[in-house]
């Protein structure tokens, strides 16, 4: 197992990319904390990790308030001595251009998608200082290095968790941390809902995905686990600052 003896925590694990994330984690020997602001969704992670014969416990929070964060990581600090592994995950997509968005949707997006990865980062960087080792992954999107119609508010936000990530890595690496960004394209989760029901329902959806991704399809949540798995683990010991994509090929045309 490559993550025995490690404490990761992920944020927004209750649910589809996040959990399969957590899952892989765990399946490989870490203990994994479950972030999410939702309970059931939480606890729903933790069954199934620990039903697996894996490790983790809920923490649940909104990861936007700043006290929740603080509160939380000093309580993992405090309980294992250690977080080997941040991974950044919990974000929205709010819709529409530069006219349409709400402002308070714009504000929504850069807390949840850039602040609260900041916060979260900011908090463990002194244990991986102290311990001259950490991983940090942030999730942006393939909407971090694309134009992406009509979303300025999601597009802006996961631009920046790409240069934050570079910044962060930059900075941090001469203590033995490293600092990545997850740009997943279409994965089949919830998180499309809003998005699905706009386009007009799943048939919609499907024939556009056929229509714009080379591979022609969704992605699996565990084929983006993999990577999740890779980017946190010593697989990538070399790797600091950079960005992987994994969109079946959608930003190659
Ligand atoms: N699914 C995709 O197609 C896709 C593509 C690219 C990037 N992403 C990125 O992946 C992340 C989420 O995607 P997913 O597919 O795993 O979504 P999901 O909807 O399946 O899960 C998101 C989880 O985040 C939690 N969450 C939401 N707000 C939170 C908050 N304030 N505090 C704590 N937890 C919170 C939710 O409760 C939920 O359990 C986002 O950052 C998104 O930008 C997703």
């Amino acid at each position: 197992m490559i993550l025995e003896n490690r404490v990761a925590i992920v944020t927004g694990a209750g649910s589809g990319i996040g959990r399969a994330g957590a899952s892989i984690m765990a399946r490989e020997g870490a203990h994994v904390v479950v972030a999410d602001i939702n309970v059931m969704n939480a606890d729903e992670t933790v069954r199934e990790i620990v039903a697996s014969g894996g490790s983790a416990e809920p923490l649940v929070l909104d990861v936007t308030d700043d006290r929740a964060l603080e509160d939380g990581i000093a309580a993992i600090a405090a309980r294992h001595g250690r977080i080997d592994i941040l991974h950044n995950h919990a974000g929205a997509q709010v819709a529409g251009d530069l006219e349409q968005v709400a402002v308070a949707g714009f504000d929504k997006s850069w807390a949840l998608n850039v602040r609260a990865h900041f916060m979260a980062a900011r908090l463990v960087m002194p244990l991986m200082t102290r311990a001259g080792k950490g991983v940090i992954l942030n999730t942006s999107s393939s909407s971090g290095v694309l134009y992406d119609r009509e979303m300025i508010a999601y597009t802006t936000t996961k631009h920046a968790v790409i240069a934050m990530t570079r910044q962060m890595a930059g900075d941090y690496a001469k203590f033995g941390v490293r600092v990545n960004a997850l740009c997943p394209g279409w994965v089949d989760t919830p998180f499309n809902e809003p998005f699905i029901a706009q386009m007009g329902g799943r048939d919609a959806i499907e024939s556009y995905i056929a229509d714009k991704v080379p591979l022609g399809r969704w992605a699996d949540v565990s084929e983006i686990a993999e990577p999740i798995l890779f980017l946190v683990s010593d697989r990538s010991s070399y790797m600091t600052g950079q960005i992987l994509v994994v969109d079946g090929g959608e930003t190659v045309v």
